[in-house]
């Protein structure tokens, strides 16, 4: 089965800020927490549902730096939980799968309510019997994705444009049903905690260090190691198409700054109205802007071979991300509004969003640096782009 192109390079099961440091003597719930030099905190008592793969990993990274006590739910088989959280091993597809760590009485163990709940699922069932088990919690957050829009064409859409359908079943057999199981997911979030105790943050494309799907990390490093003696790189011609990426890390904070709602310290800026339904997304970037600043991070002087999308297309290059793509070009009209959405809101409620420039050397010195097989998820081979450089180096030679 051939998928959609926004969830090629993702599968089901997928991979700090120095902000806080907790004040000696700190005991959980009411502890008072050092936030940068400035403000003061409540420590607050977070459940982290996910935290071995990649996003989780770095919320639960960024809450404990900011100070909070994390526990983090997972079965342990995506990775590691970050140092300094509690892992509690469970499977969330069993009934009784969360009753560790459940604050309902409807379960046959309860522990003290969480202040804040911060889940990364996709499937419907498990957010419903989560919302179920931690009724009592203050507050529930949902990472969600823009996928769950019933339109992907226009641009500039804001958090009030209509949704897919919601997916019945309690499980999302194949990634085509991506977005309707995330719509089912937020439905139950919201129906039991209201838009006052929960947040839906909408995840646009999340970039930087640890991205393994390659999607924001083919660039600057094909900018960095060109295929070819010429240091020529292949690009798409419509450098004009939106792009969006959020960073991974500015996400997380945001998420766990929410997590902080009024406990937030104002002084360092901290302090989050984060609310109800949001697109978390990063600011729209020109494909020919995207791509100009890794050329930049790379220190990538060689030529830029642009292609055409019709010659892209018959020479069987796929958009956005997989293997034998052309990362981030998204040229389909139908699709031209996924990287294109309204972040007004996020913005306002504190989303705080680095430059691009140091999401794309970041995540270029992570794939250097760890050693990453080139491309991983995403993006050309070297092989693929010489072959390509050469028939249309051919192709523009021919007599016309
Ligand atoms: N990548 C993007 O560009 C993008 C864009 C928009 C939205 N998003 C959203 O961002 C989030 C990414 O989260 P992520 O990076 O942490 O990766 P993920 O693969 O979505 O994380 C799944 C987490 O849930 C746990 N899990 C899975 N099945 C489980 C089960 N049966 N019982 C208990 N735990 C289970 C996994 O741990 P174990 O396997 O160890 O159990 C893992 O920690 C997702 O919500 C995704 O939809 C991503």
């Amino acid at each position: 089965m051939r998928l959609p192109p926004y969830v090629r390079g993702q599968t089901h099961h997928p991979g700090a800020h120095r902000y806080g440091a907790v004040l000696p003597g700190a005991k959980f719930g009411v502890a008072r927490v050092r936030v940068g030099f400035t403000g003061v905190m409540t420590r607050r008592r977070i459940l982290v549902l996910g935290g071995t793969a990649w996003l989780g990993r770095e919320i639960a990274r960024a809450a404990v730096s900011r100070g909070h006590e994390v526990t983090c739910v997972a079965r342990g088989e995506s990775g590691e939980a970050p140092d300094g959280v509690t892992l509690v091993r469970a499977d969330r597809d069993h009934e009784d799968g969360l009753a560790a760590v459940a604050t309902s009485t409807s379960t046959a163990t309860s522990t003290e309510p969480w202040d804040a709940v911060i889940d990364v699922s996709r499937q419907p069932g498990q957010v419903r019997r989560a919302v179920r088990d931690l009724a009592a919690s203050g507050l529930y957050i949902f990472v969600s994705t823009g996928n769950v829009y019933a339109d992907q064409n226009a641009s500039g859409a804001d958090e009030d444009a209509p949704l897919l359908d919601p997916l019945a079943a309690d499980v999302m057999e194949s990634m085509a049903d991506y977005g309707q199981a995330k719509v089912a997911c937020e439905r139950a979030v919201l129906d039991g905690f209201g838009p006052e105790r929960s947040l839906v943050a909408r995840s646009g494309l999340i970039g930087g260090p640890g991205d393994l799907s390659g999607r924001t990390g083919y660039w600057p490093t094909r900018f960095a190691h060109p295929s070819g003696s010429d240091g020529a790189v292949l690009v798409p011609g419509d450098r004009e198409l939106s792009t969006q990426v959020i960073d991974v890390r500015d996400l997380a904070m945001w998420l766990v700054r929410a997590a902080e709602g009024d406990a937030g310290s104002a002084s360092d800026g901290a302090r989050s109205s984060a609310r109800g339904i949001m697109n978390a997304m990063g600011d729209r970037v020109s494909l020919g802007d995207h791509l100009a600043t890794a050329r930049a991070v790379a220190g990538h002087t060689g030529p830029l071979v642009a292609a055409e999308t019709e010659w892209l297309v018959r020479h069987g290059v796929e958009e956005f991300a997989g293997p034998k793509s052309l990362p981030l070009w998204l040229s389909d009209p139908d699709w031209r509004g996924f990287m294109a959405r309204s972040n007004a809101r996020a913005k306002a409620s504190g989303l705080t969003l680095r430059p691009l420039a140091e999401t794309l050397a970041d995540v270029l010195a992570w794939e250097l640096g760890a050693g990453m097989e080139q491309p991983h998820g995403a993006g050309l081979s070297e092989a693929e782009e010489r072959e390509l450089l050469a028939e249309l180096a051919q192709a523009m030679s021919a007599p016309g």
